[in-house]
């Protein structure tokens, strides 16, 4: 991990993230995450998948909601923090874990109501955000929904000085590029849409919803191809090549083969996560 992310939580950190976290937010985190996981949505029957499940605070508070026959994997790299978990989840069969990297392949396919993440985003360079979401996505059955509990967007220098200086002091480097990223964007180039958005804490963290979308978007995206196909070939037939405007025919192209780049990479994803099977927990 870069020196520029501070989300591998071990040693004492870990071991007392909970207590640290009850201090920061003055007793109140929580009502805090109770009031969060309480817009999720979740059903009971579910089955959720927690990326990055620290201490298991939030599967328990999930657990309320989701009863006997709803199913939670928790995935985590810190033996410190899946320690904790285990324990706190011990008298409950329906919840397992998972110790590996959120941002490698994942033996998921299309079997979560729910993926959610919290505080953990962040923390991640930009590619390895893009492979946390495919995750996500794959993980999912088509319109269940990824739920990220984070940072919202906003401008840390237009803050009030002792609250930037602490986020600098306090959070990673990471966490400042954050707050500029355009998540929804991100999350759309992953075949996610729908969003909802519930801010938190004066609007200084969000959940963030966003849905799977399903199928149709990629034959939609099949039928976009087709039809610049026959844009193409309209303006080739009826102009002589050489006076065809070369811009609005390479813009055309260019545009062609952005969606067949990604409707090969959606294929790609869908025949590698079926060769990845199910199972392994
Ligand atoms: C800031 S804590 C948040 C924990 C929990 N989601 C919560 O809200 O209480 C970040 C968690 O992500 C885990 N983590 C960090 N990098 C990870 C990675 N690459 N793969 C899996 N887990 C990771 C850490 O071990 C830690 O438990």
């Amino acid at each position: 991990m870069s020196q520029r992310s501070h989300i591998e939580v071990g040693g004492w950190a870990a071991r007392h993230y909970d207590l640290m976290m009850d201090l920061l937010l003055v007793g109140r985190y929580q009502a805090f995450i109770e009031r969060a996981i309480g817009r999720m949505d979740i059903r009971r029957g579910d089955a959720v998948l927690d990326l990055g499940s620290g201490t298991g605070r939030n599967i328990c508070v999930m657990l309320k909601v989701l009863g006997p026959t709803g199913r939670i994997v928790g995935v985590d790299i810190s033996q410190e923090m899946l320690k904790q978990a285990q324990q706190r989840c011990r008298a409950y069969p329906q919840v397992t874990f998972l110790n590996r990297r959120i941002e490698e392949p994942l033996p998921f396919h299309e079997e979560f109501d729910k993926a959610f993440i919290s505080f953990t985003l962040h923390g991640f360079e930009d590619e390895d955000k893009e492979r946390v979401i495919a995750n996500a996505h794959r993980a999912l059955k088509p319109g269940g929904m990824f739920w990220i509990l984070d940072y919202n967007e906003f401008d840390l220098d237009r803050q009030w000085f002792p609250f930037r200086w602490a986020f600098r002091r306090f959070e990673c480097e990471l966490a400042s590029e954050f707050l500029s990223l355009d998540l929804k964007r991100m999350l759309a180039g992953h075949g996610f849409g729908n969003f909802v958005t519930h801010p938190f804490l004066r609007g200084y963290v969000r959940l963030l919803g966003a849905e799977k979308l399903k199928e149709v978007l990629m034959s939609a995206k099949a039928d976009r191809i087709k039809e610049l196909e026959k844009q193409i070939e309209d303006l080739k037939s009826r102009w002589p090549a050489h006076s065809v405007p070369p811009t609005m025919l390479q813009q055309l192209e260019e545009l062609e083969e952005e969606l067949e780049r990604e409707l090969r990479k959606a294929e790609e994803d869908k025949t590698n996560a079926q060769a990845d099977g199910s199972g392994g927990l």
